[in-house]
């Protein structure tokens, strides 16, 4: 059998490549025969090289505590730490909250101390369960070395090959790196646990106990200990959480009115302040020196860092500098149509159509009006300006003129927002129309709403030499591409082009940045990417992404509300997306205008030359 590189490929190990089901395999599946042994390459590598997606991350084992006061979002950050670590690099990661095993935070006693006796039981019974996780013994054995006898061989060939055990989960190619991320939902009932580490003596409880596990465990794990301290100063930032949960607490019939809201908003001051008495920061006075720890103050505001250099460590130090629990918004849409897209061509950098522009024409409105609450000046004409020859140049729709909004405005002051397209003219041309008028910020200073960014970050798959084919113009010219594709999509890189695991690494500084903002944000991209992008912000897992070919629609903006209480609605299942995603669909009204306009003649659409 004859593989795509021209080199031959034993039937057994091409079957044992399709059949492959390992699901620790670090590498895209879709790469797998070149691991097999053909003429001119008779001893091949046991493992190709490293994806990006997974670069650096390779069996390690890390435990990061959070610490800190009560109601300073904690939870939210740690459980965002653990969905980014997951989806841009591969981890196993574990989030275990320390109140879901006390007694004191599951209706104990919370003003009193745990007898002594019965917190070294609890913390016992925690590290145990820590343990099972980083050791792996809570997996499930791999389906594919149970049933497959084929892959055991597979297995027990690259075990012969480099001489390493193949059940050493130290091993390259075995594991992909565990993170078990430790906080408590509870903080003040937890308190006297010892897993808190809300003093010095319990950090070094902790550092104790998970160094026992490189000498006892079979597999001699070595564990990497970080804390992360979350710290609010600032009185607003203090307030926002506290509202949040309060709004929260509301929804869910905790607080049923607006004294209990008052009573409740008082007690939780009360509450933080006992804490604060309590609670022994991490120290600067060279005491916990030895430490890897994070200081986060007022979020990425102020960073300070202690021992945090590793791969995974600066990743950590990258993300937890951007993100934050504020509320903020991302609106998601595709480009209008195509050229391409009505010949069912790949990528390319066709212009977009008269449908395409009458999408462009509704965005610029729903940007206007839902995103940056502008008010209109001037009724637009129905016509789009047609004189343009540079197609990067926007195109203003006829006679629309908007304005901004003050405070004193029924409707509230207009949104300070932001606007990402890729580099390619079909997502330029479909933000085109949108205003970016200048606000007035509070502080006197000046903001050019949507003013549009480009990203080549964002753009489309690289489809290679499959660029501009059709699909069954693939299947003749790439035959194997079609079948590698659907057997791993996620890995298959396109000849001489891209794969889904290239995109997820080339979107992570975006992703970052996106993380950072409190303002709105509209990204006008390309389907392969926001998938990536919908993915991981709706808790899907990055293997989903892909196949995900009818959640991200033309025509429709997808609209994510972030906020304190978000982590806790995800679903993690790609066809029920969690209660903060809105689906503004303007499919129907695209068509609608489409065919008003033909009817009315609708010739000179188009700005000229497109
Ligand atoms: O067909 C439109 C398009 O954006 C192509 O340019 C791109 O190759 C493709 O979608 C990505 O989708 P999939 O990964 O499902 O092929």
């Amino acid at each position: 059998m004859e593989h795509e590189s021209g080199y031959e490929v034993s039937p057994t190990a091409a079957d044992a490549m399709r059949r492959s089901i390992d699901s620790e395999a670090l590498y895209a599946k879709s790469q797998e025969d070149l691991l097999t042994a053909t003429s001119i390459n008779p001893t091949p590598t046991t493992v190709p090289p490293p994806i990006a997606a997974l670069a650096g991350n390779i069996g390690e084992r890390h435990v990061l505590i959070f610490i800190g006061l009560p109601l300073v979002g904690k939870r939210t950050i740690a459980l965002r730490l653990k969905r980014y670590l997951r989806f841009f690099h591969g981890a196993k990661c574990k989030a275990f909250d320390i109140a879901k095993f006390s007694p004191a935070a599951n209706g104990g006693n919370q003003t009193t101390m745990t007898s002594p006796m019965d917190a070294d039981a609890q913390a016992l019974d925690f590290f145990d369960r820590l343990r099972n996780f980083l050791e792996g013994s809570d997996d499930k054995p791999p389906q594919a070395m149970e049933v497959d006898d084929v892959m055991t061989a597979f297995a027990a060939r690259r075990a012969s090959v480099n001489g390493v055990d193949p059940v050493d989960r130290n091993a390259k190619n075995v594991d992909s790196g565990r993170v078990a991320i430790v906080f408590s939902s509870d903080a003040m009932s937890t308190f006297y646990e010892n897993w808190s580490g809300s003093s010095k003596e319990r950090r070094r409880w902790i550092l104790a106990r998970l160094a026992t596990l490189s000498d006892s465990s079979k597999s001699k794990i070595r564990v990497k200990t970080i804390f992360i301290e979350v710290t609010l100063t600032k009185p607003d930032l203090v307030d926002n959480i506290l509202e949040q949960k309060l709004d929260r607490d509301v929804r869910e019939g905790r607080l049923r009115n607006s004294r209990d809201r008052d009573t409740a908003a008082s007690e939780w001051k009360d509450r933080v302040n006992d804490y604060r008495k309590l609670y022994v920061t991490l120290q600067e006075d060279g005491s916990e020196d030895d430490l890897s720890y994070i200081k986060l103050i007022n979020y990425g505001e102020r960073v300070l860092t202690n021992r945090m250099r590793a791969y995974l460590p600066q990743r950590i130090v990258q993300f937890l500098t951007a993100t934050h629990p504020t509320k903020h918004t991302i609106y998601l849409c595709r480009h209008g149509q195509s050229e391409y897209n009505t010949t069912g061509r790949l990528g390319g950098n066709s212009p977009i159509t008269e449908r395409g522009w009458v999408f462009a024409e509704i965005l610029a409105r729903f940007a206007a009006e839902h995103v940056c609450n502008l008010k209109e000046v001037k009724t637009p004409q129905s016509t789009l300006c047609s004189d343009l020859d540079d197609p990067y140049l926007a195109a203003t729709p006829g006679e629309t003129i908007w304005s901004s909004r003050d405070a004193s405005d029924p409707k509230g002051a207009s949104v300070p927002s932001r606007l990402w397209t890729s580099s390619m003219l079909r997502t330029i041309q479909t933000a085109a129309l949108i205003p970016h008028p200048v606000l007035k910020l509070p502080d006197g200073g000046n903001w050019e709403s949507m003013s549009p960014r480009v990203y080549r970050n964002i753009d489309e798959i690289f489809a290679g030499d499959c660029e501009g084919m059709t699909p069954d113009e693939v299947a003749v010219a790439h035959p194997q591409a079609t079948t590698l594709r659907k057997m791993d999509k996620i890995g298959y890189r396109y000849p001489r082009g891209e794969s889904y695991f290239d995109l997820i690494s080339r979107i992570e500084p975006c992703i970052q940045e996106m993380e950072s903002y409190t303002e709105p944000l509209l990204i006008v991209s390309h389907q392969a990417i926001l998938r990536c992008i919908f993915a991981y912000l709706t808790g899907v897992d990055r293997e989903s992404a892909p196949g995900m070919e009818t959640q991200i629609q033309q025509n429709v903006v997808y609209q994510i509300d972030l906020d304190a209480s978000s982590e806790g609605k995800i679903t993690g299942d790609p066809n029920h997306p969690p209660a903060f995603v809105t689906v503004h669909d303007f499919r129907r009204e695209v068509e609608a205008r489409v065919t008003d306009r033909r009817a009315a003649g609708g010739s000179g659409f188009y700005p000229q030359g497109r």
